[in-house]
């Protein structure tokens, strides 16, 4: 519910558990109030309270708390939004040009409404359903600037079952002269004073989303990409806590997230005085925004919220938030993702109608249900030196198309996939050869090649228009069911027509290609990959269904992984593989138990290479896809707890449960034990208390019965001192 106070001018944003709220302060200018948990029923702020003295001093550090932080007057921090004003307001004389641009935006209240349609930048355009449709109230908040014809729109949607808010600006230009923006974030959050303590993730190619927690300094910090894609070294999301306050299932947690897969930057502002307020959206390194007379821009959502249930609660609440909000869900015959198979790791490049056609039966028969064909099908692509931009089926490879393979995959009853990697280009490829333009450069400077490989410009429209006619006419030809669309290095040189615009310009040439693609092809899905995990977030996590983890599937590395992708993504979009025993990125070697274990936490893919398999192994397969399929409606729709995380016991203990507490899925996996501790039982979560439930296996043995109250306060016996590599996964399910 939004509330609004025409006597004190405070606005409340109440959602089911928690409140967010801030006025109109004598100045007309915007200023928090306050953000946290409910404590019971919900009540209203006015703000009286908590009025703060600011601006007292010569040397004051910018206290006030302004909704939207803008370099203007007293700017001595971070700020979200700098704008240039090219023209003199109309009382002044010419004289006083030689000071343009003014450097300057004041920020005053001048309206609100309340709406329901209010989409930020960049929202899907597919027009597919997502689970939940059911309109949500936004707050729209006029600011207009006093002396320049320039306003800036602050947007807040609420999802109050969620205790979700979009934060989202929109800026405009009245006047007759061009605004430059500087810098310009999605949004500005305050969090309480002492709020000072961060989770976030890290990491390189093959070890995405390694967790970090830090007692921020006072100072700024900042996460962020500046590459074209959301980045494998930085995520863009933060968990904030008091020092010590906070644990996964308890304390107050204040998250954010952007959903945007471009240049970003979140940054966390810890002021000399306690303040902590935290601006997220486009990273302000190598950007210019120029909105000419008349023009708009309505920048992307910071996803925002609070739990007062730990870090747990925080991850629970994104997830159904991206579950039911963000993902596309078209109908399909199932509601799950299906069990996928890709030939990445088993032939690389080394493609065949008769090998590709020997994997999809033997994946048929363990039982997968979607058949992937990896990188290798088109043009002169045998390795990766030549052929990226060619998107025509290798008669070399292929000699009579993808026609019957594909035939044949959907005679097995599968669906069919194919990868593709729309934004590159070799420059030993037809493409190229025919538009050596068409690549971010700078004329007369080198192109540094990475994977042998050049960036297409999407500052230029011909460009995605190009590439929309080719993917279009694949998808056209073929009945292709899912895309695996790739992205496999990071941008240099970034020059185009587009000037500095070129990193939003791609990103919006990235979103605005899947949305036509699937807007037309509606029954095609599409997988996100950049190398791994080098996209996903939840701007990309609207118009594609899974996401590809990591490219590293070493199931005890995959552990730690996973753990720090659950922190903000749900299970249902992360894809995860069983490859082979001997891993191919750490040379580790892994029991297929675990293989399995890990993989099942997500949507399950196979990866390893099934010819090398004897019947017995095939057949183990398929009793692990068959269990998997039994319990993915837990996995996939049901609520995550990490019962144990492995910074505490070297273990990872998760649950799945849904939301009545009916079914739960149990999974433990050991990466590191050492001989003489004893980890505690996990105690699992959730569960209703009085009722009974049956504990399964995957050979649908009936291992343990016990009550839900049991089963919290003892955990289930069997895990505590087993070593390093050791998983299980368990089904519980209540007893009518
Ligand atoms: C990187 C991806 O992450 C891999 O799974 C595979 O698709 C290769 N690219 C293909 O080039």
């Amino acid at each position: 519910m939004i509330h609004f106070n025409s006597e004190t001018r405070a606005f409340n944003l109440l959602l089911d558990n928690s409140y967010y709220a801030f006025r109109v302060d004598g100045a007309d200018r915007l200023v928090h109030i306050g953000w946290g948990p409910l404590h019971g029923a919900p009540a209203l702020i006015s703000g009286a309270v908590v009025e703060r003295e600011y601006d007292v001093a010569s040397f004051e550090q910018q206290l006030r708390r302004d909704e939207l932080v803008a370099y203007g007057d007293t700017s001595y921090h971070e700020v979200a939004l700098k704008v240039c004003f090219n023209q003199l307001p109309a009382i002044m004389l010419p004289s006083e040009d030689a000071h343009l641009p003014i450097r300057d935006v004041r920020l005053r209240y001048t309206g609100h409404e309340i709406v329901t349609d209010a989409q930020p930048g960049l929202a899907p355009a597919h027009g597919l359903p997502t689970l939940i449709n059911t309109p949500r109230e936004t707050l729209r908040v006029f600011l207009d600037d006093p002396a320049q014809p320039f306003r800036v729109t602050l947007c807040y949607r609420l999802t109050p079952e969620h205790d979700i808010i979009e934060r989202w600006c929109e800026l405009e230009n009245h006047g007759m002269a061009a605004v430059d923006i500087e810098a310009c974030a999605f949004a500005t959050v305050h969090v309480p004073n002492g709020v000072s303590e961060m989770t976030s993730v890290t990491g390189t190619w093959a070890r995405e989303f390694t967790l970090q927690r830090e007692r921020l300094p006072h100072g700024l910090r900042i996460l962020e990409s500046r590459t074209l894609q959301t980045s494998h070294a930085a995520n863009p999301f933060f968990f904030l806590n008091r020092p010590g306050q906070a644990w996964e299932e308890s304390g107050t947690v204040y998250f954010g997230l952007l959903a945007y897969s471009g240049s970003w930057r979140i940054a966390v502002d810890h002021l000399p005085t306690l303040d902590v307020r935290v601006h997220g959206g486009y990273n302000p390194a190598d950007f210019a925004l120029r909105l000419h007379p008349g023009e708009r821009h309505v920048t992307p959502a910071m996803v925002c919220g609070v739990s007062a249930n730990g870090w747990g609660g925080a991850s629970r609440r994104v997830h159904a938030f991206t579950r039911e909000r963000i993902s596309p869900r078209p109908p399909r015959d199932s509601a799950y993702r299906p069990v996928l198979y890709n030939s990445w790791e088993a032939t690389y490049f080394d493609l065949s109608v008769a090998g590709q056609t020997e994997l999809a039966r033997k994946a048929a028969s363990i039982g997968v249900e979607l058949f992937c064909v990896d990188d290798g099908w088109f043009g002169a692509r045998r390795n990766d030196f030549a052929g990226l931009g060619d998107w025509v089926v290798s008669p070399a490879v292929f000699p009579d198309g993808l026609g019957p393979l594909i035939s044949e995959v959907k005679r097995l009853g599968m669906k069919f996939g194919l990868w593709v990697e729309p934004e590159m280009v070799n420059p030993d490829s037809d493409l190229y050869r025919a538009h050596p333009d068409w690549v971010l450069h700078f004329p007369g400077r080198p192109r540094s090649e990475a994977r042998n490989q050049l960036i297409l410009d999407y500052g230029r429209p011909e460009v995605a228009a190009y590439i929309y006619e080719a993917l279009d006419k694949l998808l056209s030809e073929y009945a292709i069911d899912f895309i695996k669309w790739d992205m496999n290095r990071n941008a240099t040189e970034p020059g185009s027509p587009a000037g500095k615009g070129v990193w939003r310009a791609h990103v919006e040439g990235v979103y605005g290609l899947m949305d036509r693609l699937r807007q037309k092809h509606p029954g095609v899905d599409i997988q996100s990959c950049s190398g791994g995990g080098g996209r996903i977030d939840l701007g990309i996590l609207g118009r594609t269904d899974q996401v590809w983890t990591s490219d590293n599937t070493d199931a005890l590395d995959r552990i730690r992984i996973q753990e720090g992708y659950s922190l903000a993504y749900p299970a249902r979009c992360m894809e995860a593989w069983v490859t082979h025993a001997h891993n191919h990125q750490t040379g580790r070697d892994n029991a297929l138990s675990t293989r399995f274990d890990v993989a099942m936490r997500g949507a399950l893919g196979i990866g390893a290479s099934l010819n090398q398999l004897d019947a017995a192994e095939l057949a183990e397969y398929a009793s692990y896809i068959a269990f998997y399929k039994r319990i993915r409606h837990v996995i996939q729709d049901g609520e995550l707890y990490r019962l144990q995380r492995l910074e505490e016991f070297g273990a990872s203990v998760i649950e799945y449960i849904l939301p009545d507490g009916s079914e739960a899925v149990y999974s433990v996996a050991v990466r590191d034990s050492m001989v003489g501790l004893l980890r505690p039982a996990a105690q699992l979560c959730g569960l209703n208390p009085t009722a009974t439930y049956t504990v399964i296996d995957r050979s649908d043995r009936e291992l343990l019965r016990a009550t839900g109250h049991e089963l919290m306060a003892l955990g289930i016996p069997g895990d505590i001192n087993q070593g390093a590599g050791y998983s299980r996964t368990l089904h519980l399910k209540q007893q009518p």
